[in-house]
């Protein structure tokens, strides 16, 4: 990976000498170069900045040395760089967007000060380079160097090579859409707090459906817009949709969801023997214990639902539904998604079940990746199984 950052403070980015990233540029995992944007000034002041047309507080960066630091930059080299402007003003910088970047091997970082860079910057650099403004949070810098160092480790522990540990990267916080479970270490009582018993029983099946358990509850707590997968789901033209976890708040729209979709189950299969069409606000409320369950919500409506259950290290998936007069649009093929990627770290596989007769469902499945199983045992059903990637 090449890195380039074009900065007024050069000195601001000596950390990245340090730790994980220092060792990975030693190791030529890194090739970093930082650029002092005064050098590409030709006044004795060596200016980089100027007061704004149009008035108001503040100076903008001059869109001069920035060209001149592009061109010099990116000209010379092979290759498309993305140029990753920080900015309070930009798109959030996510787990995901560290990922895309990894996965490119130039980035160029533009550090701007004050107020920013004259917006013709932006629209001249797109000749060179793939430009994305990022925004580190809702909160305003001084400016893009501290950003920058955050996005440098983020990207980069995400290289292959820099991290020793790769199973690391997998059950950590953003990664499947869910925070961190926590983590104890010895000894197993400490000033008179006990680590939870099951991480002592040895069992890694109770092991990994607690702490898939604690994610999602972590995750609840301190940041349930990350339950929320609207903008996955944008896309369909229903508006908003928020997925989030279902409650008992849930169950008496859920029930009617269950029967409402289950009946045409039951008419296509020619059978009334389907567990979904005899559920009952009972049955549906204690499996919200053993099954991770979620509800769609459109304009307030509950539209779809799906749920998951990890059985060793098969992650049972069930009740995949979508209410009838909004079926064929996608919301179940994204439903089926969603309830892969959360899936908990120890699932290897995922499994679902579906009438022999459901021909909607089974091209779905297939096209999700499922192969059919036989299973001469249960007349009437048929078994999807995929491995987990
Ligand atoms: N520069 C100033 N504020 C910033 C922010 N919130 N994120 C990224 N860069 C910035």
């Amino acid at each position: 990976m090449r890195a380039d950052v074009i900065t007024i403070f050069p000195d601001y980015l000596a950390p990245l000498d340090l730790s994980l990233i220092g060792q990975a540029r030693r190791r030529g995992l890194l090739d970093l170069h930082v650029h002092d944007l005064r050098d590409f000034t030709h006044d004795r002041h060596r200016t980089v900045d100027d007061t704004p047309y149009g008035g108001g507080a503040g100076m903008v960066m001059k869109p001069e040395p920035w060209g001149e630091a592009l061109d010099h930059v990116v000209s010379g080299h092979d290759g498309r760089p993305v140029l990753v402007v920080p900015g309070p003003g930009g798109a959030p910088f996510t787990q995901q967007m560290a990922r895309e970047l990894a996965g490119r091997n130039w980035l160029v970082f533009g550090c701007g000060r004050y107020e920013g860079i004259d917006e013709r910057v932006y629209e001249d650099a797109a000749r060179l380079a793939d430009v994305r403004v990022v925004s580190l949070g809702d909160y305003v810098l001084n400016g893009g160097e501290v950003a920058v160092l955050a996005m440098i480790e983020a990207v980069m522990r995400l290289v292959p090579g820099v991290i020793g540990n790769a199973e690391s990267l997998v059950e950590e916080s953003h990664e499947g859409g869910l925070l961190e479970y926590p983590v104890y270490t010895k000894p197993a009582r400490w000033r008179g707090r006990d680590v939870p018993e099951v991480l002592l029983s040895g069992d890694h099946g109770r092991i990994a459906t607690w702490r898939h358990e604690q994610r999602l509850e972590r995750t609840a707590a301190r940041r349930p817009d990350l339950l929320h997968t609207a903008s996955a789901l944008t896309s369909t033209g229903f508006g908003e949709l928020a997925v989030t976890v279902a409650t008992p708040a849930d169950l008496g729209e859920l029930l009617t969801l269950t029967h409402a979709c289950w009946l045409q189950e039951a008419l296509g299969n020619h059978t009334l023997d389907i567990p979904a069409v005899h559920e009952t606000l009972e049955s549906l409320t204690t499996s919200l214990q053993g099954w991770q369950t979620y509800a769609v919500r459109s304009g307030g409506r509950l539209v779809a639902s799906v749920r998951g259950r990890l059985v060793d290290d098969d992650w049972h998936i069930g009740r995949l539904m979508v209410a009838p007069d909004l079926q064929g649009r996608g919301l179940g093929r994204m439903l089926l998604e969603h309830i892969q990627r959360v899936a908990p770290a120890g699932a290897t596989a995922y499994s679902l079940v579906t009438g022999a007769a459901s021909d909607r469902n089974h091209r779905m499945y297939r096209k999700a990746g499922f192969r059919l199983v036989a299973d001469p045992e249960t007349p009437g059903i048929v078994h999807f199984v995929k491995r987990r990637r």
